[in-house]
């Protein structure tokens, strides 16, 4: 069993190799394991959260025009938000569709998390958190304010992690933009919303 779940990561990394940058390939190893190793310690299935960090990025090669084609094609809704930023918000709706069809995962937990990697929701599972987190905080992602403390915490409160790191992304998109509140993926705000009553209240 053991050998096999190996033989399955090496399969799909191999693949995953084949359809995004290089950078991007470290970038999803990177999220392999450290998704695996959250796993380890909130009790979620280690291969479930090693599939799902090693595809959740398949989508992310496409160009913003090329993946409003996708969604099209796919029959995948688009919203006027993620017009505004394709690539980067429709890579996970993508990228969930791709995990089922390309690469042949019928687990509805592991589609789920590469669904709501980017944007974040209210009531995740545990591994849908993992995802979101282990996105956030791998190894070779370029420092910025605040990835320290969560780093830190992403191994003893998830909830909290999750909290930051939605935190920390609507500041930067607040200092980015100050129109933030319209060009914001809805899902973010509820997230953060969801999150920051649950760690307050803890
Ligand atoms: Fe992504
Ligand atoms: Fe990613």
């Amino acid at each position: 069993m053991e050998e096999l779940s190996q033989s399955l990561i090496k399969t799909l990394q191999n693949k995953i190799k084949d359809v995004i940058s290089e950078k991007r390939y470290i970038h999803s190893l990177g999220v392999q394991y450290t998704a695996a190793s959250l796993a380890m310690i909130y009790d979620v299935d280690i291969l479930r959260a090693e599939i799902a960090g090693i595809l959740h990025d398949s989508a992310k090669a496409l160009s913003d025009k090329e993946i409003l084609k996708e969604c099209k094609k796919l029959d995948l809704s688009v919203s006027e938000v993620e017009k505004q930023a394709p690539s980067n918000l429709l890579h996970a709706k993508v990228g969930a569709v791709y995990a089922k069809r390309k690469y042949d995962i019928d687990d509805e937990e592991i589609i789920s998390a590469i669904r709501w990697h980017t944007t974040g929701k209210p009531e995740m599972s545990t591994l849908e958190k993992i995802i979101f987190v282990a996105d956030y905080i791998e190894p070779g992602r370029k420092m910025i304010t605040g990835l320290t403390e969560v780093r830190k915490v992403a191994f003893t409160d998830i909830d909290k992690a999750v909290y930051l790191e939605l935190h920390n992304t609507i500041t930067y998109l607040e200092e980015k933009n100050s129109n933030t509140f319209k060009s914001m993926d809805e899902h973010t705000l509820e997230a953060y919303k969801y999150y920051k009553n649950i760690v307050e209240n803890k």
